[in-house]
């Protein structure tokens, strides 16, 4: 069960992050020097995917620019004899192959990723979203799912205990453990109050996926709010098959909230081995 192909789904409107999210994808902050999606397709790339798919939206072409050639820039670059960036920026282009479909309307993570069906084909694939930047010190977080769903053959998520009063923000599993780190799921449940939450272990934003998700994706009402989501396209799948939750390896920062973004640069910064030292005495020093 090789992990080949892994879909993207970016065309989220960003609303968290307005005003700076009007005209441009939130995909496209930057982390230090790196936009978000960067970071996510490097995560793929390391762990053996070799196309990827993006579901993209209207505002979201420089997603697309970004991982094309840019002759202009290298003919530039070439000119300068700056061989490091030149390097540095025909490595994007070349990390794997790309393809782009759009998902005309926002409606939903679990539409989003039925866009891409014919893409997929029949192989179990990778989700990704950009939204969560996961550093990890070994492994990369989906090479590590792959690996899991490869033993198991199932569906496996990723998941992570957060905090009580984060539960209603998240895809909460219920679930019984069958390995250090591995659960069963029971049933999952989508932005749960606390007191409704069977268990503080949230679904975060990666996920192998068997192709049989698209016919319950198909079959998946939408919410109140239009949205067909994936979580109830998951658990109807739950009747006819495993899935399995993985407490990963790793640190997450939830890049598509405020805060988090702000947490994911400073630490980002702080691991710069350039930036890290001076960045840290600055730190230390600030005064309001
Ligand atoms: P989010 O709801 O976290 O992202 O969706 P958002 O909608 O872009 O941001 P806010 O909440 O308005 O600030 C999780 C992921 O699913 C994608 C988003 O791009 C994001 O990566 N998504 C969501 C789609 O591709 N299509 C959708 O219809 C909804």
């Amino acid at each position: 069960m090789k992990i080949m192909k892994a879909v993207f789904p970016v065309a989220g409107m960003g609303t968290r992050f307005l005003p700076a999210t009007k005209a441009s994808p939130k995909e496209m902050l930057p982390l230090v020097d790196k936009p978000l999606i960067q970071y996510v397709v490097e995560e793929a790339v390391e762990s053996g995917i070799t196309e990827i798919i993006m579901v993209t939206g209207r505002n979201k072409n420089a997603i697309e620019d970004h991982f094309d050639r840019s002759v202009e820039l290298e003919l530039l670059l070439e000119s300068k004899n700056d061989s490091t960036r030149l390097e540095m920026i025909r490595k994007i282009s070349d990390m794997c192959d790309f393809s782009y479909i759009r998902q005309k309307e926002p409606k939903g993570l679990g539409h989003a990723i039925a866009r891409a069906r014919n893409l997929v084909d029949d192989q179990p694939f990778a989700v990704l979203l950009g939204d969560d930047i996961i550093h990890s010190v070994n492994k990369p977080v989906i090479g590590q799912l792959g690996q899991i769903a490869d033993k198991m053959e199932s569906t496996v998520l990723a998941v992570e205990r957060v905090p009580e009063d984060k539960v209603s923000s998240y895809g909460i599993i219920e679930s019984e453990q069958v390995e250090q780190r591995l659960s069963r799921v029971k049933s999952m449940v989508e932005k749960p109050s606390v007191d409704q939450a069977p268990s503080n272990l949230a679904i975060i934003g990666r996920y192998i996926l068997t192709p049989e998700i698209f016919d319950y994706i198909d079959k998946t009402e939408p919410d109140a709010n239009g949205e067909i989501q994936l979580t109830s396209a998951l658990n109807m799948m739950l009747a006819d098959s495993k899935i399995y939750g993985y407490e990963f390896e790793g640190k997450r920062y939830d890049a598509g909230d405020k805060l988090g973004f702000l947490k994911a640069t400073v630490e980002c910064a702080l691991r710069n081995p350039e930036l890290g030292p001076s960045f840290r005495n600055y730190l230390s020093g600030i005064k309001l």
